[in-house]
């Protein structure tokens, strides 16, 4: 998502400091930028002009310092609470007052980052969708202590983006993944009392729904992972069974099948 994100603001004229722990991410982050822009300048989507000029506004760095300058700083790390809020505090330190400090969790309390700052009027969720390049929604997550400038600010640069935004509440899965993750979660649970095969859910939701991909595709594009970690925070907030992940979901963690990330999910890729 990291990637993705940089990618959606070069592509619309910022420069972007992307950082990552350590030199093998910074080597994929870039290939995968280089990839999405490569295929966009083939299919006739940019011109070679703006395609050079957005590789040009791209630096890759293994170092947090490196953020010092920027004026807003979009999280997007592993979907942990203690992690994040480790990152915002050393973040809160290092940016200039005036920084915006966003978050792109799935279902986190924005809130509890925002308290991990001394600027939690400054704090907002800006939670993008996968792929960004593709999917023009973007969720801004008003909490109760934001400041309206910062909601407004944080509107005004994904429009920026050529995204739409909405602004939701701070409870977890916001709009989007409060709906979505019953419905996969349902899949799941369908598959294992053999009601029909991954694949025939997937063919189902197609073409008896018309989405444009079934949810076995979905759990794998998202990942596993993340997915499972989405369904903790929304059955620790709700309390609902629908919420309370699949067991499959859990086995495939705990053997590293994450979808596409690792080459292999519900499909093998
Ligand atoms: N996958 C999706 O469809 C999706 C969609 C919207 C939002 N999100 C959110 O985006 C965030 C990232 O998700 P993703 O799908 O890109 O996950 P991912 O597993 O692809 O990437 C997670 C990143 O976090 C880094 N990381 C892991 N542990 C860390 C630590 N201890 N400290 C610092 N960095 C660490 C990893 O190196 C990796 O770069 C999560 O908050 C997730 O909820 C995901």
């Amino acid at each position: 998502m990291g990637s993705g994100i940089a990618e959606a603001c070069i592509r619309s004229g910022f420069s972007v400091m992307l950082r990552v722990r350590t030199e093998r991410s910074e080597q994929a982050a870039r290939a995968y930028v280089l990839r999405t822009l490569a295929r966009d300048l083939e299919r006739g989507k940019i011109d070679r002009k703006a395609h050079d000029a957005a590789i040009e506004r791209l630096t890759v760095t293994t170092k947090l310092e490196d953020l010092a300058e920027c004026d807003l700083v979009i999280e997007s790390v592993v979907e942990d609470l203690s992690v994040k809020r480790h990152l915002f505090a050393e973040l809160d330190r290092l940016l200039a007052p005036d920084a915006l400090l966003a978050t792109n969790t799935s279902t986190l309390a924005v809130a509890s980052l925002a308290a991990a700052t001394k600027r939690p009027e400054k704090v907002v969720g800006i939670h993008f969708f996968n792929p960004v390049s593709r999917l023009s929604l973007v969720e801004v997550v008003r909490t109760l202590v934001v400041s309206e400038e910062t909601v407004e600010r944080a509107s005004a640069f994904a429009r920026s983006l050529g995204k739409e935004p909405i602004t939701v509440a701070d409870e977890a899965g916001f709009v989007v993944n409060a709906l979505l993750f019953p419905y996969l979660n349902s899949a799941v649970k369908l598959l294992e009392r053999h009601v029909a095969s991954m694949e025939d859910i997937d063919r189902a939701m197609k073409l008896g729904c018309n989405f444009p991909i079934g949810p076995f595709a979905l759990l794998d594009l998202v990942g596993l992972d993340v997915a499972q970690a989405i369904l903790g925070e929304l059955y620790q907030e709700s309390g609902d069974p629908a919420v309370l992940a699949a067991p499959t979901i859990k086995r495939m963690c705990a053997a590293g099948y994450l979808g596409k990330k690792t080459g292999r999910g519900f499909y093998t890729y």
